[in-house]
């Protein structure tokens, strides 16, 4: 029997400084549960999955079913979910039953962001906003007193491995600035070594990559680099 999301430890409530979450996205599918296990032992914080419905995004990834395996491969594991999807409202319970701890939903889809979130509380996880690389920061302002974290999309979501763009750092201190202690503003979508110290300058404190994790030949180096010194 798995444990309740409430059960397990929420690491951005409990672990300090900068957290790097591995995408499975890029994982090798055949070998999902060591691959979990082994991003986690490499260091990652929690299990990012993303979940597309060839709508709302141009791809199909995963549903509730490969959740669930992920939760059953690693108990303990944070699962954070990340909805790309037209109808995020019904996902809450499949996701809830299939493990989940923190659901995500765009802005771009969520007619009414407090019932969303509220919705996701009451099915025992905790409750994230994410908008695309071209929506402006304000959209994500009737979320914000709902949610325990607001993500950038630094790609055009639909696949791993693109390229970053910077431009969406502009977004970052216009939302720092309405977030209240103990929120956490999340970036992803082709974050790497490379530009991950922008990111943390720009005041994004959860970095989710896929690639640049689970195509490293070193996966702990590349989240130790990711994470940066004061992680
Ligand atoms: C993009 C997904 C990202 C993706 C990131 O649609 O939401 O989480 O897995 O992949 P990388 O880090 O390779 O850009
Ligand atoms: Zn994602």
């Amino acid at each position: 029997m798995t444990a309740p999301a409430a059960a397990r430890a929420n690491p951005f409530r409990t672990r300090t400084g900068c957290l790097v979450l591995p995408s499975i996205l890029s994982a090798d599918f055949a070998r999902l549960g060591d691959e979990c296990r082994d991003a986690l032992r490499a260091g990652g914080d929690a299990l990012h999955v993303d979940v597309m419905d060839g709508h709302f995004v141009p791809n199909l990834s995963m549903g509730p079913v490969v959740c669930a395996a992920v939760r059953h491969a690693a108990p303990d594991a944070f699962i954070d979910v990340h909805l790309m999807v037209t109808d995020p409202m019904h996902w809450v319970r499949p996701f809830a039953a299939a493990g989940a701890d923190h659901l995500q939903f765009h802005a771009e889809v969520a007619r009414d962001p407090a019932a969303m979130a509220a919705a996701i509380r009451a099915a025992g996880m905790s409750a994230g906003v994410v908008i695309n690389p071209d929506t402006p920061a304000e959209a994500c302002f009737d979320a914000l007193e709902h949610v325990e974290t607001v993500m950038l999309m630094s790609v055009h979501p639909g696949y791993a491995g693109q390229s970053f763009i910077a431009g969406v750092l502009r977004k970052a201190p216009t939302i720092r600035a309405r977030m209240r202690p103990g929120q956490r503003l999340m970036i992803d979508g082709g974050v790497s070594p490379a530009n991950a110290a922008s990111c943390r300058d720009a005041g994004c404190d959860v970095l989710v990559a896929a690639s640049a994790i689970f195509g490293a030949a070193d996966r702990a180096a590349a989240i130790r680099d990711i994470r940066g010194a004061g992680g």
